[in-house]
């Protein structure tokens, strides 16, 4: 067992994608566009974002008309920003990793040293049919992501890279230059999204961060504890983050009153639309367990199971329910908001004091011990 003594870490989801981060017709005050982004970015990192991660997605899906491609748009933001780290979400399927390797090796020399990706496996079939692309079953999804995974570390850190895959082969591939390098990280950080068996199998084998979907403090333990023990088995610890929607208020009585609203002006239709999508994707996971088997119509209107984690209500009540997380084992909370500009910064003034705080108390009273580490 080990206590934590890093402050907790943030990141919002980029609205790279039309439509906000709910599926309803509830006004959101929010831009998929450039100048809005770039904006957006900037006030992020002067409010205690370390990270950002941008959606990727190539065709128009449930509440979502138009979207700017992933990785372009994050070296953009790269190039808006001083210090954010861009997290890009790629497929596996649809980029040779070699050719991503060296688009993301070009982002971190010309960022120094803050790109990173995100692996999903993906969902949405017509996406790959659509480009003539097989779509492959869930467990042999994951089969070929963990293969990228291993080709991307292989790439970025070998001289003369070698790998011979049932999906990928490298025969003396040299990358010049390689991304850059320090302590903190031997090459950008790879992040995964995915919370079936196979999803928890591979990021205990090779992925260094875990995104998990919204989470009550059960759910998370469960996840930490199966990534954990598979990592352990392979000598490793992956970093644990956790996809929260946060609806901070000065009282507890105006933020239930906007999930209320969220939830009573869903989009019918696109909701339902999307939720028959992924659980449908995620039905030939050898155990049925996929991300969002579990989730309701309620859930579903927050793409990710955002209201799961209970991140609504006072800034005291968020930072106490943020601080409980850290104590199970979450690194990172990975937020979306409704109202972009004006609540990321309601929640560098308001809410992010108060973590840091009780942060501080914890470690002057001795930080209790973390789950699975
Ligand atoms: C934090 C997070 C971000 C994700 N971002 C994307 C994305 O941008 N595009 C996408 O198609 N899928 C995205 N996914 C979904 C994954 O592609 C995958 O379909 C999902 O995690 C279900 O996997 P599972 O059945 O293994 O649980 C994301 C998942 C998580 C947890």
């Amino acid at each position: 067992m080990e206590n934590s003594p890093e402050p907790v870490k943030f990141a919002y989801w980029v609205p790279n994608v039309s439509g906000g981060l709910v599926v309803s017709k509830i006004e959101q005050r929010t831009d998929w566009g450039y100048d809005y982004n770039r904006e957006l970015a900037v006030l992020a990192e002067n409010n205690g974002f370390e990270y950002a991660l941008s959606q990727v997605r190539y065709i128009a899906s449930y509440g979502a008309a138009y979207q700017h491609e992933s990785t372009g748009f994050s070296l953009a933001l790269l190039l808006a920003t001083q210090r954010l780290k861009v997290i890009a979400a790629i497929h596996p399927g649809l980029w040779h990793p070699g050719v991503l390797a060296k688009f993301v090796a070009t982002a971190d020399q010309l960022s120094g040293g803050r790109a990173a990706v995100n692996v999903v496996s993906g969902w949405f079939k017509d996406e790959f049919t659509k480009l003539g692309e097989p779509w492959l079953e869930h467990d042999e999804r994951y089969r070929r992501s963990e293969e990228f995974i291993r080709v991307l570390r292989e790439i970025w850190t070998s001289e003369h890279a070698e790998f011979n895959g049932d999906f990928y082969r490298l025969h003396d591939f040299d990358l010049k230059p390689k991304p850059l390098a320090g302590a903190d990280r031997p090459h950008p950080e790879i992040f995964q999204g995915g919370n079936s068996t196979s999803a928890r199998r591979m990021a205990g084998r090779v992925s260094d961060w875990y995104f998990s979907n919204g989470r009550d403090f059960d759910g998370v333990t469960e996840q930490i504890r199966d990534v954990q023990a598979e990592a352990a088995v392979h000598g490793r610890r992956v970093r644990f983050g956790l996809n929260g929607f946060l609806i901070a208020r000065d009282t507890e009585a105006e933020a239930r009153e906007v999930l209320r609203e969220i939830v009573a002006k869903a989009d019918r239709e696109a909701v339902e639309g999307f939720g028959s999508a992924v659980k449908q994707a995620g039905k030939s996971a050898s155990d049925g367990k996929g991300m969002w088997q579990d989730s309701e119509f309620a859930d579903l209107v927050q793409y990710n199971d955002g209201f799961r984690t209970g991140l609504i209500g006072t800034p005291e009540q968020i930072a106490e329910r943020i601080v409980a997380y850290k104590r199970l084992g979450v690194d990172l909370f990975l937020l979306g908001f409704l109202h972009y500009l004006e609540d990321v910064e309601y929640f560098g003034k308001r809410v992010l004091p108060l973590v840091r705080e009780l942060e501080a108390d914890a470690a002057e009273r001795g930080a209790p011990a973390r789950v699975g580490s």
